[in-house]
């Protein structure tokens, strides 16, 4: 997919059980309207992904594992691959920063997660972002060049066009702790400089970049209005669907009529 569709994806972390997953997703299937120039993608609990992939509208949703283990099968007790998820969902967020931080997850485990959703057909969402110490010791550019060669080094430059980016500051998530859209920007541009260099501009020009932190129905604007942000990767708000259906239209800029 080319930079031509914002991507709003609400990641409802271990929130909702199965039950309440069905019922939000009806709920969300009535607020939100499906547009030509957006694609929203819901991540739910893993337990919720087969019973909401029988009942979603692809055209108007897709589906997200939270997480998954990047071997393909084996003796591997407690985890699902991406082979098992293939087919179930579109798309995987791959090192969240929970993941990294309280699951101690490592570059080389988030590399070959990248490599495994896409040998399965799973776009992946690279999470990426700075801490708050890493932040104020002026190392921001540092940790995203660093956490992208660690998490791309096993992908080709044909690969690179099914993988998005999504730059989220740790200290902006959760905490109800907005960055600023002109941090946000810079962001942007540091990581598309180090895909450039890494495999080129036209790569650099066509890869696409969401913005997750803290999003509310209030900031969302100011994020989609940066030139270089294709989207947001929202967890709270993605659990509220007036606020999160009232973001799908704000990302919603073109003429199309709606598909629904
Ligand atoms: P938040 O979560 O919107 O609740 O800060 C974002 C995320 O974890 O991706």
């Amino acid at each position: 997919m080319a930079r031509d569709k914002k991507i709003i994806i609400g990641n409802w972390k271990m929130n909702l059980n199965v039950h309440e997953s069905s019922l939000y997703l009806h709920k969300l299937s009535n607020l939100v309207k499906a547009h030509r120039d957006i694609e929203v993608v819901l991540a739910p609990s893993m337990l919720a992904l087969q019973s909401l992939s029988l009942q979603v509208n692809l055209r108007q949703f897709k589906l997200a594992a939270q997480n998954f283990y990047w071997r393909d099968h084996g003796h591997f007790t407690g985890e699902v691959s991406a082979s098992q998820l293939r087919g179930v969902i579109q798309y995987a967020i791959v090192g969240h920063s929970e993941r990294r931080h309280v699951f101690y997850e490592t570059d080389k485990d988030i590399r070959n997660k990248v490599a495994a959703a896409i040998r399965n057909d799973i776009r992946p969402i690279l999470c990426i972002g700075e801490t708050a110490w890493e932040r104020s010791a002026g190392e921001t550019v540092d940790v995203l060049r660093d956490q992208l060669i660690g998490g791309l080094s096993n992908i080709t430059s044909d690969e690179l066009k099914h993988v998005i980016i999504a730059y989220e500051p740790v200290w902006a998530i959760g905490m109800g702790q907005n960055a600023m859209p002109s941090d946000v920007d810079k962001a942007q541009k540091a990581i598309r400089r180090q895909i450039e260099h890494l495999y080129g501009t036209k790569a650099s020009e066509s890869l696409s970049i969401l913005y997750g932190g803290s999003v509310t129905a209030d900031s969302a604007g100011g994020y989609l209005a940066i030139e270089g942000i294709d989207g947001l990767l929202m967890g709270a708000a993605s659990l509220d669907a007036y606020a999160f259906s009232g973001i799908v239209e704000k990302a919603h800029k073109g003429s199309d009529v709606a598909i629904k």
